[in-house]
């Protein structure tokens, strides 16, 4: 058995032995869909951007068809891909475990396409639009063009209920995250045995200390990414490899145990 053997053997003891599993994922997990990271996604046809233009309020209020553009060519990007292996052995874990409790950073919904029952957006979805104005629900464009021109403008749709423009439903920067849903991810953190950190750069706050608070109450916390990032200072296993890779074997592993 070589060391990667072991380190795999020794996080599957641990995943087997816990009542209560938080799997916290960011958008590396979704890296193998074809899915751009959030730094990815800045470059290439958007990269004359600043990320403030696009995804703060003061931004929309600017330019609300440079950021709907934005957005409407990031959620047929999502449309267009699959789940992977990664989105899939993490549903077939919540089946394994007592208990498992699935929080992510992502605002595509790859998880729930993958059969996870719940998943606790953090930072919101890109497929819950709301009126910037009231804040009531709006509904979904129909009329969206197949393969939508990165870097293009779309106006926005207007609400139903007071013309205001309607807003992407995800968490810009310089808002509150949904607040039940946060208190909801750090109680699970605090409670869990053991944490698993899958795709995730774990530079932005207050997401990136649910982690932290689970290690500091005691869990074990295992890291899954091919890069360094500032988590590997606490996590008790950092497992280099990508999430389409690395989520399967683990799975496999923990359910050939049993
Ligand atoms: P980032 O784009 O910051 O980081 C992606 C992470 O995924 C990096 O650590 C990569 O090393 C890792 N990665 C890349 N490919 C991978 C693969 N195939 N398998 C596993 N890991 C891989 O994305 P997040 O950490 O999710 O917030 O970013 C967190 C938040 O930052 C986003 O939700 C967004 C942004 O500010 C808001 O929009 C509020």
């Amino acid at each position: 058995m070589n060391d990667d053997d072991e380190l795999l053997q020794a996080v599957v003891a641990m995943v087997r032995r816990a009542r209560h599993v938080v799997v916290f994922t960011g958008a590396g997990v979704s890296a193998e869909s074809g899915i751009a990271t959030f730094r990815d996604a800045l470059t290439g046809l958007w990269e004359r951007f600043d990320v403030a233009e696009l995804a703060s309020a003061e931004g929309f209020a600017a330019d609300p068809g440079l950021v709907w553009g934005w957005y409407e060519w990031r959620r047929m990007s999502v449309m267009r891909a699959l789940p992977n292996a990664a989105h899939r052995a993490i549903a077939a874990l919540a089946s394994r475990v007592p208990k498992l409790t699935l929080v992510t950073q992502n605002v595509d919904d790859l998880h729930e396409r993958a059969g996870s029952e719940r998943a606790l957006h953090l930072h919101g979805s890109l497929f819950a639009p709301r009126c910037f104005d009231c804040g009531r629900p709006a509904s979904l464009p129909s009329d969206v063009p197949d393969e939508p021109d990165g870097g293009r403008r779309i106006a926005p749709p207007r609400c139903d209920s007071c013309g205001g423009p309607v807003r992407p439903g995800v968490v810009w920067f310089g808002e509150m995250l949904p607040e039940g849903v946060l208190q909801q991810a750090f109680d699970a953190a605090r409670s869990c045995d053991v944490l698993v950190s899958i795709g995730t750069s774990s530079l932005v706050f207050p997401t990136a200390q649910i982690p932290v608070d689970a290690h500091r109450a005691g869990a074990k916390v295992i890291q899954i990414n091919p890069n360094a990032t500032d988590l590997d200072a606490i996590a008790d296993f950092n497992l280099r490899g990508t999430a389409a890779m690395m989520v399967p074997a683990l799975v496999r592993a923990a359910h050939r145990c049993t």
